[in-house]
């Protein structure tokens, strides 16, 4: 298989070799202008992040990120027939979603699509060692650079929190999706649940650098540097993450920008309350410290409590109390 850097021939608007290059290190300048310029924001942070984003993440190319992916992907449009021939990401990052949805078989081809040009360098290197055939575009989200009907599926993954005018960029989605193209958007953080995560995550934050200054566990403790470069990245966070939705909201805003069918479904409570905890501590603890036992019990427990959600807790917990949400919905069918 062949893996293509170049533009779409198709599409007369899109030019790869115009797209800007990757700014890994901002000036104090920049990172000044970016606190009241939320685009400028996002391509600094996430080009700073870009290289070491899979680590930090824990994102992988392997069967447990397949899985993962695939089921995000099935819970809001399984039962739909296989593969879609041309996909396109919005906010690749990395490429988790997408590159891990066409190994598991939901699309041929892909186009990988995001504001950060370094972002859309390692997805296309990580789609490269995949030998998957996908091409790649820096482009916004709000102004999709692909033709009309040009795209049989559109995904996206934690992006959609990101983006100034969600409407405006789902009715971008619908014009470059074909007539019954589907689009799949998946973990977006409700509005109950970012509030129990950044409440836990701060937390666990402090409660961690505060006991690891006691010096009889100063081995646990990450140098003081680096605790400084994560708040200060925390406080951008807040500069890039614009968005948390109730899912009925969600499902307002895609019936609102022309779509058909729409539907949102929620996931991860009780895992949630466990994850943020453990990702926390996870950053503010020096790597080395956990090994292959932490990272089984945090799978493990993730797994299990996942399940205690899926099988249990959906019955009886209202749906925007879950963490994640995700969306589908359809391009209406031409009518003449
Ligand atoms: C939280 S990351 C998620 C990356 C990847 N989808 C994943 O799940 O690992 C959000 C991504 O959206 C991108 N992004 C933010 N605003 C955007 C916009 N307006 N248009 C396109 N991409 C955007 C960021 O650069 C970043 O790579």
């Amino acid at each position: 298989m062949t893996v293509r850097h170049d533009p779409i021939p198709a599409d007369s608007s899109a030019d790869a070799t115009t797209d800007p290059a990757p700014r890994p290190h901002a000036s104090a300048e920049e990172v000044a202008a970016a606190r009241s310029d939320t685009k400028l924001a996002q391509v600094l942070y996430h080009d700073w992040e870009a290289e070491t984003y899979d680590d930090k993440w824990s994102i992988s190319y392997d069967q447990r990120c397949i899985d993962y992916a695939r089921g995000r992907f099935d819970a809001v449009a399984g039962d739909q027939p296989l593969p879609y021939e041309r996909a396109l990401e919005l906010g690749c990052g990395t490429g988790f979603f997408l590159l891990n949805l066409m190994q598991s078989g939901v699309a041929a081809t892909g186009s990988v699509t995001d504001l950060s040009p370094g972002m859309v360098k390692v997805a296309l290197r990580n789609a490269e060692n995949l030998g998957l055939p996908v091409d790649g575009r820096v482009a916004d989200a709000e102004t999709i650079p692909y033709d009309d009907d040009t795209f049989d599926l559109v995904v996206g993954h934690a992006v959609l929190h990101h983006i100034p005018d969600v409407e405006q960029s789902l009715r971008e989605v619908l014009r470059v999706l074909k007539p019954g193209g589907r689009f799949v958007f998946a973990g977006e953080p409700t509005t109950v649940g970012n509030f129990y995560a950044r409440w836990l995550g701060r937390a666990t934050w402090e409660a961690t650098t505060r006991v690891t200054k006691l010096p009889f566990l100063a081995d646990w403790r990450r140098p003081q540097q680096e605790l400084d470069e994560s708040s200060r990245a925390a406080a951008l966070e807040a500069v890039v993450d614009l968005h948390t939705f109730d899912p009925a909201e969600l499902e307002a805003i895609a019936t609102a920008a022309g779509a058909d069918g729409v539907q949102a479904k929620t996931e991860e409570f009780a895992a949630a309350l466990l994850g943020w905890p453990v990702r926390t501590f996870e950053a503010a603890v020096p790597a080395e410290k956990l090994g292959w036992g932490w990272a089984r019990f945090a799978f493990t427990g993730w797994k299990s409590l996942s399940w205690l959600d899926e099988k249990v807790l959906h019955h009886v917990v209202p749906r925007g109390y879950f963490y994640n949400v995700m969306i589908t919905g359809t391009k209406p069918l031409a009518t003449d």
